[in-house]
């Protein structure tokens, strides 16, 4: 074969047509994640975020300070002033402003303007990351952020990280919700020939996409294989849900155990061990995220070497799926428009419901 019929081409792009993709202006009423707060220290950090240059820092207080990042005055960036004093100092003509974005002092006069000054966002630090609202601050709401309890309970041992990934966020999202990759794009760090064949549920609900996938009996790569201790040839059981909580926010989480052990034995229960992935894709531009990364785990806790020898092999095959993206992105971007075309798959149902969503929710915002 060959080319599909004209008629299928069509159909495949009216359908494409119903999916966010690169092309769709971002949805800015939802919590994304700005920073590992790690990162925001009482220095300027600037970061575009869905398109928008900010600059952020820490007040000597411990907060987190997100301004636009451009002078109203003449439109010099802030990042490239001064902090002082948990405030910024523009490092054209000197204005000053506060946490607030207000401006609060001009060199040259003896009187500050009233009523000038930039935007500040709206931001919640939890657990290792922080969390920004850059849509409608009336709409900015806690309880709008899935809930994340194992980020910060001490029942888990974490590592955290960051990518950058030249793509868009819409396309992580998607590769993040059919692991059905793990077979390639990952057949030399965690995936397993396996892993693409196992039978898979959808599951497809308003605001919430999963795909759960049962690989049982197989080989665990060495990533879970020595931590665990399920080193054996057909000995594990990997029980995977990978779900979209949120523009912001999805979540891998994955049991395994010995699959030939019952699961309550004469003398004890069998062994169990869970590990999850927030993965938090925050759009930079059309064509660019911010990809951070928290993963975690419920066993071997405070045990450094295991983090680090999990941190390192999980960021491996993360850094295969950027480079992935990156050149899906480029493939996509050199096909002119007429000759493009997409058809999906069984195990895309999850992903094609995620991104009429992501349509939907961003055609609503602009229409109000
Ligand atoms: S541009 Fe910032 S003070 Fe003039
Ligand atoms: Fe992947």
């Amino acid at each position: 074969m060959t080319r599909p019929l004209p008629a299928v081409i069509t159909a495949a792009q009216n359908a494409s047509q119903r999916m966010a993709d690169r092309h769709t202006p971002f949805v800015m009423n939802d919590w994304y994640v700005a920073a590992l707060g790690e990162e925001i220290k009482d220095q300027l950090l600037a970061r575009t975020l869905l398109g928008r240059r900010l600059v952020f820092y820490r007040t000597s207080t411990g907060q987190v300070v997100a301004l636009e990042d451009r002078c109203p005055h003449r439109s010099m960036p802030l990042s490239a002033g001064t902090l002082t004093q948990d405030t910024i100092v523009c490092g054209y003509h000197g204005l000053r402003f506060n946490t607030e974005g207000d401006c609060i002092e001009v060199p040259s006069q003896a009187n500050c303007p009233k009523n000038v000054g930039i935007k500040a966002y709206r931001t919640h630090e939890r657990g290792a990351v922080v969390w920004i609202w850059m849509g409608e601050a009336e709409e900015a709401d806690l309880s709008k952020l899935p809930p994340q309890e194992w980020m910060e309970s001490p029942e888990w041992e974490r590592s955290q990280g960051y990518l950058s990934l030249q793509a868009s966020y819409v396309r992580l999202h998607e590769n993040l919700l059919d692991l059905t990759h793990l077979s390639f794009l990952h057949a030399k760090s965690f995936g397993t020939p396996d892993y693409a064949k196992a039978a898979f549920e959808s599951v497809i609900g308003d605001g919430q996409f999963a795909l759960l996938r049962n690989v049982v009996p197989t080989t665990l790569p060495p990533v879970w294989a020595i931590p665990t201790g399920l080193t054996g040839q057909g000995q594990a059981a990997r029980i995977v849900r990978s779900e979209f909580r949120s523009l912001g926010l999805h979540e891998v989480s994955v049991t395994f155990y010995d699959c030939h052990l019952p699961e309550n034995g004469p003398e004890n229960k069998r062994p169990e061990f869970r590990i999850r992935t927030a993965h938090m894709p925050t759009p930079e531009t059309a064509t660019s995220t911010h990809y951070f990364i928290v993963h975690g785990r419920d066993f071997a806790l405070n045990d450094a070497a295991t983090t680090r020898f999990m941190h390192d092999q999980l960021f491996v095959a993360f850094q295969e799926d950027v480079d992935g993206l990156a050149l899906q992105e480029l493939a996509l971007a050199s096909t002119p428009p007429e000759d493009l075309y997409e058809f999906s798959v069984a195990a895309d149902a999850p992903s094609v419901a995620m991104r009429r969503y992501v349509l939907t929710r961003q055609r609503q915002e602009t229409q109000g």
